[in-house]
């Protein structure tokens, strides 16, 4: 395949940034978006020239560090994937692909393609814990009843891996899907209850804190999230929220 990329190069965070066209050729459709990005960056090194910073590490759509905007879509134009998951046979021989990073005011880009997504780390260490006793009195998981709805609920809600495909691709750069994933995983179960009333409140305190914007239930955020977070999410969390507000 011979594909033109126009990709978003910013030296650092206050250099005002453009895109680049970067001419492509003998790309295998069997690639992965990032092995072609790879190739890429190989012909740039050769040429003396400084390669594309972009974010990735398992590979496999696990970790949620791969993100980029891909003709105007997050993680591209395929479902249920992150970019790691997206492969060249997707795009047509010929094609302009355009890639971008997330953009969102919570997420500063820090070069190139590759934003500080670290306002989603401080939002979870605002609640997305419980407490275990350890002093030797641990009850055993299997000892504790779940019902098996709550259980499949919590489990899908614990499959959000922090990708921010939620915020790319929302107007309002809200993070409501990915915080209303994790106030359910533990607000579903009983392991979760003790913190339950402080967790979802400090969470969305954080959230608010980090400059994400307001649901406005346009439900981009779902269509986009390569885990099929659903905006069921949303509504436990603002249950949530309504119950440990009431409570003080
Ligand atoms: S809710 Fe989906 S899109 Fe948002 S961070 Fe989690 S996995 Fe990514
Ligand atoms: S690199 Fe880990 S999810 Fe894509």
């Amino acid at each position: 395949m011979n594909l033109t990329l126009k990709i978003w190069r910013q030296k650092n965070a206050s250099d005002k940034g453009k895109m680049v066209d970067y001419p492509i050729s003998n790309i295998s459709p069997d690639m992965s978006f990032l092995e072609m990005l790879d190739v890429l960056n190989n012909e740039l090194i050769e040429k003396g020239e400084e390669p594309v910073s972009f974010d990735h590490d398992c590979r496999e759509g696990i970790c949620g560090s791969c993100s980029l905007y891909i003709n105007g879509e997050a993680h591209g134009p395929d479902r249920l994937i992150t970019t790691c998951q997206l492969h060249m046979r997707t795009f047509k021989d010929g094609e302009t692909i355009t890639i971008e990073p997330w953009r969102a005011t919570a997420f500063p880009v820090i070069k190139d393609l590759v934003v500080d997504r670290t306002a989603f780390d401080r939002i979870q260490h605002a609640g997305g814990f419980i407490s275990v006793n350890t002093s030797g009195n641990t009850i055993d998981a299997n000892a504790i009843p779940v019902n098996k709805q709550d259980a499949d609920d919590a489990f899908s809600a614990a499959t959000c891996i922090g990708c921010g495909a939620c915020v790319a691709s929302c107007k309002n750069s809200s993070a409501m899907l990915f915080v209303g994933a994790k106030v359910s995983q533990f607000a579903l179960l009983p392991q979760g209850q003790v913190e339950a009333t402080d967790r979802v409140l400090n969470m969305v305190k954080q959230m608010d804190e980090e400059g994400f914007g307001n649901c406005t239930n346009t439900g981009a955020c779902e269509v986009e999230c390569p885990k099929g977070i659903s905006l069921e999410n949303i509504a436990r969390m603002n249950t949530e929220f309504l119950k440990a507000s009431l409570k003080g």
